[in-house]
């Protein structure tokens, strides 16, 4: 790894409605010619800003070695909003850890949601995003849901994009994986009393990576959770808060040490349909019918999940969002898993109170079929019909 001093670092300013590409480079900075000049000439200003490390294509990892691990990379985004609502211009500063009042809303009352998505470096050099509209507005969906203002969709997909420039040396090879950009919108002000905080942080830091799950691609094994809920009605479920998430680490670590990869939840009511996995949505296929569960405010409504069913349709399948017992589970041919992390993977088992079930696996599944038309997308080797991918340099 490279070890990074600030020494090695470029500010990057917010460039809102600026293109890069646009920038012709000037010592060391990139000289822009708008109204953003003046701060971007004092961002740049101090000579200690050298751009040795990001005249490097590549950051020094061992990119056939990635897994889904945390690995800092050169810059993180901030902005912030005060109680009025408006977020004032957005940053990208050097990663690096954050302040936060002991009484925060967020540590106190887990004010804060988050979203996750990911940049793909193609042959040609730049980068693509994928939907990150869509992110942005599950953001605000979520947001309103947390008494928090949140970002406008144009300052999401420009804090992404700029996030995403700035550590673009982080972004792998084609073909040996992404950049995982995390989105974070906190309550960062401090409150006692339970009650909305007075200050909010949105804040984008990203780290390189590759399969989520530590089987790689190789089929997941399932555990039908029967004790622990993940949501309930009325609740959470439906949206990106970070408080939906300890909850289940219990089932999910019970799990893991007992060989599974991950958790299928149940509803919460009659503890009979299925709802989703720890981190991702669930599809069940049985002839050509594809089933998943329908999002009623208890699941997350997947972008995967809503481009899987999008592509499955162009393809013939007769897709069903709804209710699915698990005994229809029980009875599928194939069975597999989506979300921006783990992609389309595809299931090999499930058990539930003891009985183990296998599905169909490998190079002749409707799930690996997904799953190449998915990344052939993603990643700019399939022409992107549905206007999904956002090329940015
Ligand atoms: C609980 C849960 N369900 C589903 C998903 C999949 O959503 P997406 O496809 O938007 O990544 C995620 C991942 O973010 C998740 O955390």
């Amino acid at each position: 790894m490279v070890s990074r001093s600030l020494a090695c670092r470029r500010v990057v300013p917010s460039l809102r409605n600026s293109s890069w590409s646009s920038l012709p480079k000037f010592g060391g900075c990139w000289r822009y010619t708008s109204q953003a000049a003046s701060s971007l000439l004092q961002a740049c200003e101090p000579s200690v800003y050298s751009t040795r490390k990001e005249e490097d294509e590549y950051a020094d990892v061992d990119w056939d070695n990635l897994g889904f691990g945390l690995m800092p990379t050169d810059y993180m985004y901030q902005m912030k909003c005060a109680q009025n609502g408006t977020f004032e211009r957005g940053q990208v500063r050097p990663y690096g850890n954050i302040e936060l009042s002991p009484s925060a809303g967020v540590l106190n009352y887990g004010q804060g949601l988050f979203e996750g998505l990911k940049a793909y470096r193609k042959e040609n050099g730049s980068l693509l995003l994928f939907r990150p509209v869509q992110n942005a507005i599950r953001m605000k969906v979520g947001a309103d849901r947390m008494c928090m203002p949140a970002p406008s969709v144009e300052q999401f997909v420009d804090a992404v994009r700029e996030t995403a420039l700035a550590n673009k040396r982080w972004v792998p090879p084609p073909g040996k994986g992404s950049l995982y950009i995390r989105p974070l919108l906190m309550g960062s002000g401090p409150i006692l009393g339970l009650a909305p905080a007075p200050e909010f942080t949105f804040l984008i830091y990203a780290s390189p990576v590759s399969t989520y799950f530590k089987e790689g691609t190789a089929p997941l094994s399932l555990y039908i959770e029967n004790e622990f809920d993940r949501a309930s009605r009325g609740g959470t479920g439906g949206i990106k808060t970070i408080t939906n998430y300890a909850p289940v680490l219990k089932a999910l670590s019970r799990a893991k040490s007992r060989g599974f990869s991950d958790v299928l939840y149940l509803d919460s009511v009659d503890k009979k349909n299925l709802e989703e996995a720890s981190s991702c949505n669930i599809f069940v296929l049985k002839g050509n019918v594809l089933a998943t569960p329908a999002t009623k405010g208890t699941i997350l409504s997947g972008i995967t999940r809503k481009s899987i069913i999008e592509i499955s349709r162009d393809l013939g399948y007769q897709v069903e969002e709804r209710a699915i017992p698990v005994e229809e589970l029980m009875e599928a041919e194939e069975v597999f898993c989506t979300g921006t992390a783990v992609v389309v993977a595809s299931v090999g088992s499930v058990t539930y109170k003891d009985k183990r079930i296998e599905f169909g696996t490998g190079a002749q599944t409707a799930c690996r079929r997904l799953y190449d038309i998915l990344v052939g997308i993603q990643m700019g080797h399939i022409k992107d019909k549905y206007g999904w991918v956002m090329e940015i340099n």
